[in-house]
């Protein structure tokens, strides 16, 4: 029998179901799977469930410019908490990036201090060059709306001519759609004046436009947040979609004030429910965090001051996997969505236990349920919109064969790669 460097044991999720295997990892990458494999080192986590880590394909790490919101070492860890291997990163930093010189420096950092794999997003501004980042970049970002930082591209016409060049690159284009022309901008004194600034017709004319626009492009369309938006998104060709569990858990009526702020916002029980059951029903390709830290004092603000968005990339595995324990979600449906869905779209090998795919895997014991508290995560921002949630953490995460965090600490060394420029 062939020896590989490490062996991982236990009950193993391949092609939709548990079974008891050894999985044979070589250079970080899963070479074997059988009943038996010998193997220099070996893991044996016994009766606990193995499954492919997440892939959060939209966060917001905050490096550079905004480091005390959060930073790629603090980001990661709180990835690795969450059991999330590989994050893509969204451009609104500061500076943004939106040129070759920013994306390669962005690039730099965060191959200094993450912990987990990374790729990162270009801005689609007027006169990006496109050419130049696609090359390095994961994917292409569009802002139809003000938001955090100021990559708003008000009108499509004016990036008509980088639109044709994402289409050419092949790179898929993720958008925030938002309508800026049909935004209130109505004094809010909390969730429901938000929602009313932003609503539903203002996420639905963003996608419609962007539908016509940018036909050529692989279109991504992230955070869904509307059940009007649903006809738009689920089940188009040439478009695939993203939904939150921000957005699937939560509504406008929780008592959340300024860290329910999010942009598009928390909306009704019934937007909340409709987005439940299309994921449910498998609808989604995936499901990101858009992890949007923002400090305490930030959100200590009056509503109309204080910014949007919130932490997530450390409770989306935990809590679906508490969903699947419930029986509310069948488990080949979230790891579609948060592992599969996510590697295809964005052509990285993770994702999968499988032979070819990075050894990228978290250790679950569905028996033990942990509350989600503040006090607990990792993320800089030291703050959740789940607290007292249950969740199931991950015991053990693995990236490309080595252990990096086990129990809630920290154990590995490796630093993150760049999906997109070291090869994935
Ligand atoms: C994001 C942020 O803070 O960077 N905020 C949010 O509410 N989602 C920006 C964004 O994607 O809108
Ligand atoms: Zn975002």
């Amino acid at each position: 029998m062939r020896s590989t460097e490490l062996v991982v044991e236990g009950e193993c999720y391949i092609s939709g179901r548990f079974e008891r295997a050894c999985i044979g990892i070589d250079g970080g990458r899963i070479v074997a799977i059988a009943r038996n494999l010998e193997g220099e080192r070996r893991l044996d986590f016994g009766s606990r469930k193995i499954l492919p880590a997440a892939i959060d394909s939209h966060v917001h790490f905050r490096e550079p410019g905004m480091t005390h919101k959060e930073d790629f070492a603090t980001g990661s860890l709180a990835a690795l908490h969450g059991g999330v291997t590989c994050v893509l990163d969204m451009p609104n930093t500061v500076p943004p990036t939106s040129t070759p010189s920013a994306l390669a420096e962005k690039a730099e950092a965060a191959a200094a201090k993450s912990l987990v794999d990374f790729g990162l997003f270009a801005a689609l501004m007027p006169g990006a060059d496109v050419r130049a980042m696609s090359g390095r970049a994961v994917g292409f970002k569009l802002y139809m709306a003000g938001t955090t930082g100021d990559l708003l591209v008000p009108s499509l016409a004016s990036v008509e001519a980088e639109l044709a060049e994402v289409a050419r690159s092949g790179k898929p284009l993720a958008v925030h759609a938002e309508d800026e022309s049909l935004r209130r901008k109505e004094p809010a004194e909390g969730l429901d004046g938000h929602m009313r600034n932003r609503n539903g017709e203002c996420e639905a004319s963003a996608i419609r436009k962007v539908s016509r626009a940018a036909s050529g492009c692989r279109l991504h369309i992230c955070h869904v947040s509307s059940k009007d938006s649903l006809p738009l998104v689920l089940g188009q060709k040439g478009v695939t979609s993203e939904v939150t569990p921000h957005h699937m858990l939560l509504d406008r009526d929780r008592p959340l004030g300024t860290y329910g702020k999010v942009n598009p916002p928390l909306r009704t029980r019934a937007d909340r429910q409709a987005l439940f059951l299309a994921f449910k029903e498998g609808r989604f390709d995936t499901m990101a965090s858009d992890h949007a830290p923002h400090t305490i004092d930030e959100k200590k603000e009056d509503f109309d001051f204080a910014p949007s968005g919130m932490p997530g990339v450390e409770t989306m595995l935990p809590i679906m996997m508490q969903h699947v324990r419930d029986r509310h979600l069948a488990l080949a449906t979230v790891v579609r969505a948060l592992c599969e869905r996510p590697g295809e779209i964005f052509g990285i090998r993770k994702g999968r236990i499988d032979t070819g795919y990075d050894a990228d895997l978290v250790v679950v014991d569905f028996m033990e349920g942990r509350e989600v508290k503040a006090d607990d995560m990792y993320s800089k921002c030291g703050w959740t919109a789940y607290e007292g949630m249950p969740a199931v953490f991950p015991r053990a995460v693995i990236l490309r064969g080595e252990l990096m965090m086990r129990d809630g600490e920290r154990v590995g060394e490796l630093r993150g790669r760049d999906v997109v420029s070291d090869g994935g």
